[in-house]
């Protein structure tokens, strides 16, 4: 079948790397969006596995809709009993671009109405519409008036990992937070440090990452492809049991946060612990200008979010933050790479280190980018040799 994942911006070739690991044939790597090709059980492994992956369409209908009899003819012309079961409730999600058509909601209420008619004029019967936990979600995009029909297989956005216990302001994505840790070039061996952890999302995500655990594990509810027409229920179960297998029980890296805010150390616990990696992520209470290197570990990757300070008047304070963050890299950090993740790029100024890279992402609708440094360790210079009084 033909399938596309969605993702964020920044992320599709590691989306496309990720699928392709998993054994789809990769045919277009488009902005946000890869399309493949794969069978029932690369679907249901995409769905356990994918980390980077927000929504799973399988494409049924593609048209060019030019005014509104058009799309309800087109629509029309599907056979909706093939998709849409017996009792089954619906819903779609339009995403309508740059179309003559201004409003995605009065595109998915045509298309609604098309199939609703269908089935009342075929069986006399109308399925219903449940928006919030319907059976079968489909999925409508309309670009220059070219639609594309898909189902949607994940039910619930994949992002929503279903770890989450509780969020501190400004958590990250979890599609965003696996994004970064595997943009960082952490090799799933090294220490990973995030001192300004909040909510522990990045750990997490390198946690379930070195600990081979599928993230689709802990998906909420059932996924979209359970009520399929075609839903292999034997074949998901055994690729359930396969994921659950692969687990790797013994920590594989030291991973560790920090936060100024004992509330918010308190909810990573809770959030770690209900990803199953209370024994892999040490977390403590602690100020940035603090945080150091551990001892005995080998130089790893420092990767962390820190505050943007959105609000008016924080400029001052966010510099000195990021100063703070600069100075603790340089002393506490040598020999590490540092990965900032940040879309306060004046603020990222006063870290007073050249980045290597600058990786554009978006974080919602903030323009940020994660900044890397790599932080060599201070020659050190051999102590010369006490120069005594010179002999005759
Ligand atoms: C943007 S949030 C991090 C969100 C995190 N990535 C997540 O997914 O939950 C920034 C965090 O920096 C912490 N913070 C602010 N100033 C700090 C400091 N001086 N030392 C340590 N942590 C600090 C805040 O308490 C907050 O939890």
């Amino acid at each position: 079948m033909h399938l596309t994942a969605t993702t964020q911006f920044g992320l599709e070739e590691l989306l496309a790397d990720e699928l392709y690991d998993l054994g789809a044939d990769i045919t277009h790597v488009g902005s946000r969006a890869v399309e493949f090709i794969g069978d029932h059980r690369l679907l249901y492994e995409v769905a356990l596995w994918s980390r980077l992956s927000i929504r799973l369409l399988r494409p049924f209908a593609a048209f060019y809709a030019a005014d509104e009899k058009a799309l309800y003819r087109e629509v029309s012309r599907i056979d909706w009993q093939d998709f849409i079961g017996h009792g089954q409730t619906f819903a779609i999600t339009p995403v309508v671009n740059r179309s003559t058509f201004e409003h995605s909601l009065f595109v998915a209420q045509l298309t609604k109405d098309a199939i609703v008619d269908q089935f009342r004029a075929r069986t006399g019967e109308r399925p219903s519409i449940d928006t919030r936990n319907p059976d079968i979600r489909l999925h409508l995009r309309m670009t220059e008036n070219e639609v594309i029909l898909s189902l949607d297989a994940a039910g619930d956005s994949l992002h929503r990992r279903g770890y989450r216990q509780h969020t501190n302001e400004a958590p990250l994505n979890e599609v965003l937070a696996a994004g970064l840790v595997l943009l960082s070039g952490w090799d799933g061996k090294q220490p990973l440090i995030d001192p300004l952890c909040g909510s522990a999302t990045i750990l997490t995500e390198a946690g379930l990452m070195c600990q081979r655990i599928a993230p689709g594990l802990f998906h909420q509810g059932k996924f979209g492809f359970e009520n399929w027409y075609d839903f292999d229920p034997k074949l998901w179960e055994q690729v359930r049991e396969e994921a659950k297998a692969q687990r790797l029980e013994e920590p594989q890296a030291y991973l560790a946060g920090s936060d100024l805010d004992p509330k918010v150390i308190d909810m990573a616990a809770a959030n770690i612990t209900a990803a199953g990696l209370e024994d892999c992520v040490r977390l403590s209470v602690r100020d940035v200008k603090d945080a150091a290197a551990p001892a005995k570990e080998a130089p790893g990757i420092v990767l962390t979010n820190p505050p943007y300070g959105e609000r008016i008047g924080e400029g001052a304070q966010m510099a000195a933050l990021y100063k703070t963050i600069g100075d603790t890299l340089k002393t506490g950090f040598q020999g590490y790479n540092a990965c900032i993740f940040t879309g306060n790029l004046e603020a990222a100024k006063s870290i007073g280190l050249k980045p290597a890279r600058r990786i554009p992402l978006f974080n919602g609708p903030i323009d940020c980018r994660l900044l890397k440094y790599e932080l060599y360790r201070g020659s050190k210079r051999e102590p010369k040799p006490a120069e005594g009084p010179a002999q005759n």
